[in-house]
């Protein structure tokens, strides 16, 4: 059998490996529907071109096949995943499980879609929701001053009153919103305007586009916060006159859509 000569376990394993890791942003079609235990495409992507393919896999992995006249079965074909990586290298595939589930999660992945039909469907289901509650997703463009600008991602942020002037201020322990591990460069919370800021030194992290100096460290520390406005030092527990949730929707944090590319969860931080 030529899979015996063709498989290369170490230059697999490492493209396995590779896939594992990348799981959390890599979300090929099978991201369709959860199933248990998925193996990695890219192992039966290997097996399949070692079987079928004339030469190593280290050769075969990376240029295009059309199998035309193979046909892969899976019984047994739980989330697909052997079906749809056979597909995508054009062999004919039966699948069968005695999971009805798994019936309808490998036909969604697999079976061509109505381009049209489902354009159509999104977007009648987008008009619905922006009626509904689109008004809840505007916000003011720092940039423009436009008032209707379209938000892009909510920065959630502990806010206290000073115990002295009782004026609100942000609880940040840190500004530092993203390392540069999955993203290209540090993010960095502003501190006065809430602007997002890309920046390759930390150490060095420039000035924000609304003029205030950068910097990582937040005011809270050990329990303390500095009140920004009259220089009170409040200590924990930080008073609160309303709850966090709607210091979220403070014109400052919000951050509209057309300006970075840098796209920030739902960050929750600071203590008290
Ligand atoms: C571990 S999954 C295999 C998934 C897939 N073949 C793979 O290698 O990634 C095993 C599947 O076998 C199905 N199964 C178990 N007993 C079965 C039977 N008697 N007839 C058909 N399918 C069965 C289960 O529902 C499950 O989805
Ligand atoms: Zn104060
Ligand atoms: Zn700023």
């Amino acid at each position: 059998m030529s899979i015996e000569q063709n498989y290369g376990v170490k230059f697999v394993a490492a493209l396995a490996l590779r896939e594992k890791q990348i799981q959390q942003n890599y979300r090929p079609i099978i991201a369709v529907h959860k199933w248990f235990a998925r193996r990695p495409g890219t192992l039966f992507r290997a097996l399949l071109l070692s079987e079928f393919g004339d030469k190593s896999v280290e050769e075969t992995y990376y240029r295009t096949h059309s199998f035309e006249g193979v046909t892969i079965a899976d019984p047994f074909m739980g989330g697909g995943t052997p079906l749809l990586e056979a597909n995508r290298i054009g062999c004919n595939v039966i699948g069968t499980d005695i999971n009805p589930m798994a019936a309808w999660v490998v036909r969604e992945e697999i079976e061509a879609i109505d381009l049209r039909a489902y354009t159509r469907k999104a977007e009648s289901l987008l008009d619905q929701l922006s009626q509904k509650i689109g008004h809840l997703y505007k916000t003011r463009c720092p940039i423009t001053g436009r008032k209707d600008a379209d938000v892009k991602y909510f920065l959630w942020v502990k806010t206290g009153n000073c115990q002295k002037c009782q004026r609100e201020f942000d609880l940040f322990p840190g500004y530092v919103l993203a390392e540069n591990a999955r993203h290209p460069s540090y993010v960095l919370v502003c501190s006065a305007c809430g602007d997002l800021n890309e920046v390759d030194d930390p150490r060095h992290p420039g000035t924000c586009r609304c003029g205030t100096p950068l910097t990582t460290e937040g005011p809270v520390h050990r329990n303390k916060c500095a009140c920004p406005h009259c220089g009170h030092i409040n200590s924990s527990p930080f008073s609160r006159r309303r709850p966090t949730v709607t210091s979220a929707v403070r014109d400052g944090v919000l951050q509209s859509r057309p300006q970075r590319q840098a796209g920030a969860p739902v960050q929750e931080t600071g203590s008290g």
